[in-house]
């Protein structure tokens, strides 16, 4: 059987992507973004959202996930890849680190967002939405949390190294 992953997920603008590419280098370990395996066979996230709608994306989402799961290594997830339950269900078997972070920090890192979610007036106000609404998913799934609002992103990324790494001893 292959080591199990160490899963990043959390909501949008947590730090997953760029938290996940470091956390890889230090352990030195694969690193695979769900979103990056959606983007590279269909092509912009925004397209999939405008043509298919959210149901769509969900369901390539969902083969991008299984895929980055089976490689091992880092994961980082999209923020709503937990809302499918086949995912849920495979998450028993990995790490799953739960990224968060606060609304005050959020707002610049939101700055000019593609996200479809996101999009209209209030793209703060959206994130608190949708950020809210999976928070007991994540909280479910989590084996452990990394806060992200502040501090240096290296001392975060060693943080979660040191865990992962006594998780293992
Ligand atoms: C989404 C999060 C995005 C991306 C898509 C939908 C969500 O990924 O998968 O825009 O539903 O939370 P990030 O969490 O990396 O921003």
């Amino acid at each position: 059987m292959t080591a199990p992953a160490i899963v990043l997920i959390g909501p949008m603008g947590a730090g997953k992507s760029s938290i996940g590419k470091k956390l890889a280098r230090v352990l030195g370990a694969t690193f695979t973004d769900s979103d990056g395996l959606v983007v590279r066979d269909h092509g912009p996230i925004e397209r999939l959202f405008a043509e298919g709608g959210e149901e769509r994306f969900r369901e390539i989402e969902r083969l991008a996930v299984a895929e980055a799961l089976g490689r091992g290594g880092v994961v980082a997830l999209g923020g709503g890849a937990v809302l499918h339950p086949d995912t849920r269900s495979d998450l028993a078997a990995h790490r799953v680190v739960l990224l968060t972070v606060s609304e005050q920090t959020i707002a610049s890192r939101l700055a000019g967002t593609t996200r479809p979610l996101l999009q209209g007036d209030d793209p703060v106000g959206r994130w608190r939405e949708v950020a809210e609404s999976r928070r007991e998913l994540y909280d479910q799934l989590a084996d452990a949390r990394f806060d992200t609002s502040t501090g240096r992103i290296q001392d975060i990324v060693d943080a979660i190294a040191a865990w992962a790494q006594e998780e293992t001893s």
